[in-house]
């Protein structure tokens, strides 16, 4: 049972407590899930110890990963999720649009991804596309859009 103390919001309402059991995921999505918990065995956390790997679908059909990449500045770390996107990004070029997401960690915990995270995939996915993480109480499937709604979005001309 995950016993960390977490921060104020995640400590009040990661638990999701009022969330009614979901059918399975389809079975793409547990086999993204799968892709995102191999790739945190590649993790680099020895200030955390905590392993989380993210596995992005592509509507072009590829599936890129990523892991977390710790720094002994702290602020410096890189999410799996954030290093999953640049490695979309530097392999596939600007246009690339991610269709499904998955969190997963090695350490039987919850880890839906950080606020900065979603900020970050939501210049490339799709609103409707699933993401898959593990929650208290089980793992969980949302709509992105339901995980950041109002994302900031910068509608201001330039010129
Ligand atoms: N971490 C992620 O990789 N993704 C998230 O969405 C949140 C946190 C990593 C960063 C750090 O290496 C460790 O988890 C503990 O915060």
């Amino acid at each position: 049972m995950y016993s960390g103390t977490g921060n104020a919001v995640a400590s009040k309402s990661m638990a999701y407590p009022d969330e009614t059991p979901k059918p399975a995921p389809e079975p793409a999505l547990e086999e993204l899930f799968e892709e995102a918990r191999q790739a945190a065995l590649n993790a680099y956390s020895p200030y955390s110890g905590f392993r989380v790997g993210a596995a992005l679908r592509l509507t072009n059909g590829e599936t890129v990963t990523g892991t977390n990449v710790e720094n002994v500045s702290y602020g410096l770390t890189l999410c799996a999720e954030r290093a999953a996107l640049v490695q979309a990004v530097s392999r596939f070029g600007p246009t690339i649009r991610i269709e499904a997401a998955a969190v997963a960690n090695l350490n039987d915990a919850p880890s839906p991804p950080c606020g900065a995270c979603r900020q970050v995939l939501a210049e490339f996915i799709l609103p409707d596309a699933p993401v898959i993480f593990p929650a208290e109480g089980g793992v969980l499937t949302r709509p992105f859009s339901a995980l950041l709604p109002l994302a900031f979005d910068m509608k201001t001309k330039t010129r």
